[in-house]
């Protein structure tokens, strides 16, 4: 045998090595992706390289986190200062001024009169805090929650969770009612035009509180865009709607901008902005530290202040992630990374409805700006629109007795764009649905390379 092909053999016996101990070692419920997982030991731009030296043009970005990319000049140099000071960490009992400057910036990029900021170390955490403040505040442990929701993995996060695949638990702190409207494509009412569609939910959300709440509700959590769920885009406007309902009963409104902050929707800074509302509070982590670990929510003064007990947080807003972060902003609107997330976006789901006409087993492509959503179908189903209104009787039908979810077709696509050198993610409440949530630095010539590998991997999905 020739030597490199040893090299290959000692180098693949070592990875297999590394998935038995992960798998020895980690939990059964943290899922690796593809039949043979990879370990990324490089990055650089857009691109990462595997241990074997395989290069891949990365799509979901550490899961929407590497929001700017990889081996960022900017980011790493405000890193490796604050490391060079020699302190990595003092506590929340000292000031510490990369913290207040932060806080500072995201409250006034907020829009939420008289905001204050809390910061912490996670998507997770920062919902957590967020429930915790409206449930004190409203005296009420009543929560509303959307259907098809992620907001994270601990007691309270999870009860507010509307997909059955990340809900391991149904005790709960707070408790949840669900609405309709964050998932139009498989909705009961997703056959309607938006307009109708935004009345129908409402209406639901009204009867919702009458009927499963003693109408003293804390607070209504959304994400914007449903990021777990498979890059759900609700019609403009809905949430807005909503917030005029909710302000009937002093309900509090969180925007979770988790995935949806920082510009990365492109037409707005704040995902929920497209909705018309400011709403009392939102959460936020992922793409602030662009790797490193960081989250908050941004609330009314009143509030944030309405805690009547001591409260820290150890690492948050530690001097590390915060100096991370003010870099990360700062590259964000240097390079006015909002509106390169709108033009590749648009150009992105341009180029993917031309393969969406080509390919009958997309059943579905949503999303805005970065975040795009393919939902994969089993091929053959009946179009939703010819349901609609073809003979006396207009029927509202949703997509998912027509177009029924391919999980198989997912996973293959997942794995032939990988096969192809292009990293996306998997999601949606069947399971069926590739995201593609590049960095924000994304350029022409990348979109271009991803709409081609993902071409060839749809068709040869579609083969089999
Ligand atoms: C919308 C949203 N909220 C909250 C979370 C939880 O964040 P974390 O994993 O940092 O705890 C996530 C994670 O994917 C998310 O997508």
């Amino acid at each position: 045998m020739a030597a490199g092909g040893l090299d290959q053999q000692t180098q693949s016996m070592a990875e297999q090595q590394l998935i038995d101990r992960h798998r020895a070692v980690m939990p059964n419920w943290i899922a690796l992706y593809y039949s043979d997982p990879i370990e990324i030991v490089h990055g650089h731009g857009r691109r990462v390289t595997d241990s074997n030296g395989k290069t891949y043009l990365d799509f979901f970005a550490g899961i929407l986190t590497n929001a700017i990319g990889y081996d960022v000049p900017e980011i790493s140099d405000a890193v490796r200062k604050q490391l060079d000071s020699g302190i990595l960490h003092t506590s929340t009992l000292y000031l510490i001024r990369s913290q207040i400057e932060l806080a500072e910036r995201i409250a006034e990029l907020s829009g939420i009169p008289d905001a204050k900021v809390f910061l912490c170390n996670s998507g997770t955490e920062a919902n957590e805090t967020a429930l915790m403040l409206a449930t004190q505040y409203r005296r009420s442990n009543q929560v509303l929650a959307m259907r098809n929701s992620y907001h994270g993995r601990a007691f309270a996060t999870v009860g507010v969770t509307g997909n059955r695949g990340w809900s391991a638990s149904s005790l709960s702190p707070v408790k949840v009612s669900y609405v309709h409207g964050g998932y139009k494509y498989r909705s009961p009412f997703g056959g309607m035009s938006d307009a109708d569609y935004i009345k129908a939910c409402t209406e639901d959300l009204r009867e919702v509180i009458q009927t499963t709440t003693s109408g003293d509700v804390a607070a209504m959590i959304v994400e914007p865009i449903q990021g777990v769920g498979g890059f759900c885009v609700p019609p403009d406007g809905l949430y807005g709607a909503f917030a005029e309902v909710l302000a009937e009963y002093g309900i509090l409104f969180i925007s979770d901008e988790v995935q949806t902050g920082w510009g990365r929707t492109g037409d707005t800074f704040w995902g929920i902005s497209a909705h018309g509302v400011v709403p009392d509070m939102m959460t936020f982590a992922k793409g602030l530290g662009n790797g490193l670990a960081i989250g908050g929510v941004v609330a009314r003064g009143d509030v944030m202040d309405s805690l009547g007990a001591n409260s820290i947080s150890t690492f948050g807003g530690n001097p590390v992630a915060t100096v991370g972060a003010k870099a990360v902003l700062d590259y964000v609107a240097d390079h006015d990374l909002q509106a390169n997330a709108a033009k590749q976006g648009a150009r992105l789901k341009a180029g993917l409805q031309a393969v969406a006409d080509r390919h009958p087993i997309v059943g579905d492509l949503r999303g805005k700006g970065l975040m795009i959503g393919i939902e994969l179908v089993e091929p053959g189903g009946v179009p939703v629109a010819s349901s609609l209104g073809d003979g006396a009787v207009p029927m509202v039908r949703s997509a998912s007795s027509a177009h029924p979810p391919s999980v198989a077709l997912a996973t293959k696509v997942l794995e032939e764009t990988r096969e192809r050198g292009l990293l996306v993610g998997k999601g949606g409440m069947h399971n069926n649905v590739i995201r593609l949530a590049p960095p924000m630095t994304l350029t022409d010539d990348e979109v271009d390379e991803a709409l081609a590998i993902l071409e060839a991997a749809i068709a040869a999905a579609e083969g089999n």
